[in-house]
């Protein structure tokens, strides 16, 4: 390990190369030697130890707000054209804290609940085992093209009760607008890439509103519609905040999923053992589904704010600093979890964060879980059989959401009928969604 990786400033350390393809000896080394370690970078502190993560995680202290969309670098006309749209993200959940967050969350844990993602459940199936046929066929995909991304933009579709013929149109403009988010602040690609925001946004937003008209009319199942639906003494979501939360969150929630599916199968196909044994042995494919969550965990940075200076952790840490909260790091904490560069799919308890935790926990982790299984279960369910190819692997860094570019497979199918009666085992066992609550792990573990 280079002598001086954490004087470069971790923040930069994790987009070089070697870190990009493996950031887990950086984290190790943090956490055993630098557990609070300041970063010139970002003005902030890395944490990497599972207790102080999850302490912060929970500080009500500690504060999600004014992390602004910053455009200042772009040409005057495109910041104004910009500014609804940096209005709108500043009403998301996450980025507001109590009591507008409590505001904020109640409607979307209405919206997201089970009732609403059982109504989606079969056809994801459906969907799920088609685009395997279709590989089959083909016998080769891009697990991330052709499975993982078409599985969770079908899921938005679906929850925002978008007609079929206009789901390609409407995820193309959050795409694009996603791309702005995460796109680097210079060069002439990045007014293109504004420019063509301005657009999305503008078109966005008109759709969105006549589905809110729509659904102000005639009650409707989908999130939206739920969304709307106000209890006694509420005030209701405003337009912006039903595109803030139900559009853009749910986009970026899908870009996790699609991101977690593709993690998880990328882990199992590296550990054919563990694959094999859940072939046999179905009915694992509730510990499986939170072990794959830990062991490669999509979003592996969460970032809080500090109001006034206060002690944390044994330290005194002042306003104007940042807590950078690596979650990847504190999922492979050995002090919290044995063995944890190991693959454990029997790994029991397993309290991992990779869904945060606290008043800012994910919202749509329940239903996250369930487009895993079933991503999982139709490939076990198939009998289909998926091989890596020699490709290299191209990683984003974990600053980003942590996932492969591409993943190429070899597909075949093996057909045993004798296995398909242990496959509704499985079934029997997966974790059921059992209420709506206002925590966000609806499973008992
Ligand atoms: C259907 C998919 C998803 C939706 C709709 C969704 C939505 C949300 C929302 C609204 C929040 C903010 C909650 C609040 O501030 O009260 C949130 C937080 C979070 N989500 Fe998700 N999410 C989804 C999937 C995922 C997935 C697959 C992951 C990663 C495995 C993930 C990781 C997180 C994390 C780490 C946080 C906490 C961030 C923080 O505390 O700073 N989400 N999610």
């Amino acid at each position: 390990m280079d002598k001086d990786v954490l004087d470069q400033g971790v923040f930069f350390a994790l987009q070089e190369p070697k870190y990009v393809l493996n950031p887990y000896s950086l984290y190790r080394r943090l956490r055993s030697e630098a557990p609070f370690h300041w970063d010139f970078v970002l003005c902030g502190w890395f944490l990497t130890r599972y207790a102080d993560v999850r302490a912060a995680l929970a500080d009500p202290r500690l504060t999600t707000k004014s992390f602004s969309f910053d455009v200042s670098q772009l040409p005057p006309a495109l910041q104004d054209g910009l500014a609804p749209f940096g209005r709108v993200k500043k009403r998301e959940v996450l980025y507001n804290d109590p009591p507008e967050h409590d505001r904020l969350r109640r409607p979307l844990n209405r919206a997201f609940n089970p009732a609403a993602f059982e109504r989606v459940l079969p056809k994801m199936e459906a969907v799920a085992h088609e685009l395997l046929a279709g590989a089959e066929r083909r016998q080769s995909m891009d697990v991330v093209s052709d499975y993982s991304e078409l599985l969770a933009d079908y899921m938005i579709g679906e929850l925002l009760g978008l007609p079929p013929a206009n789901r390609a149109k409407f995820i193309e403009w959050c795409n694009r607008l996603k791309k702005l988010t995460t796109a680097r602040r210079m060069g002439y690609e990045t007014v293109l890439i504004a420019t063509e925001a301005v657009k999305s946004f503008e078109a966005v937003r008109a759709y969105v509103r006549t589905m809110i008209i729509a659904r102000r009319e005639n009650f409707s199942e989908d999130v939206i519609g739920r969304s709307l639906a106000v209890e006694p003494n509420e005030t209701p979501l405003s337009e912006d905040e039903v595109l803030a939360n139900c559009v853009f969150f749910l986009h970026a929630g899908a870009r996790n999923m699609s991101a977690s599916i593709t993690n998880a199968l990328l882990a199992l196909l590296r550990h054919p053992e563990q694959f094999a044994r859940l072939r046999e042995e179905p009915q694992l494919i509730a510990t499986a589904l939170e072990e794959l969550l830990r062991y490669e965990t999509p979003v592996q940075v969460a970032i809080r704010g500090i109001l006034e200076e206060i002690e944390f952790a044994g330290r005194r840490i002042g306003p104007k600093q940042l807590l950078v909260l690596l979650l990847g790091a504190a999922n492979r904490d050995p002090k919290q979890f044995a063995d944890p560069d190991r693959l454990d799919l029997t790994r029991r308890p397993n309290h991992h964060v990779s869904f945060g935790v606290g008043p800012h926990g994910c919202v749509g982790g329940w239903m996250a879980r369930f487009g895993l299984a079933i991503a999982i279960e139709a490939i076990l369910h198939r009998q289909t059989e998926l091989r890596l190819t020699p490709r290299k692997l191209r990683w984003n860094p974990a600053t980003m959401r942590r996932t492969v570019r591409e993943l190429p497979v070899l597909v075949n199918r093996r057909v045993h009928d004798s296995q398909r009666s242990k496959l509704n085992v499985a079934r029997a066992h997966l974790p059921r969604p059992t209420r709506v609550a206002e925590t966000p792990i609806l499973f008992s573990r």
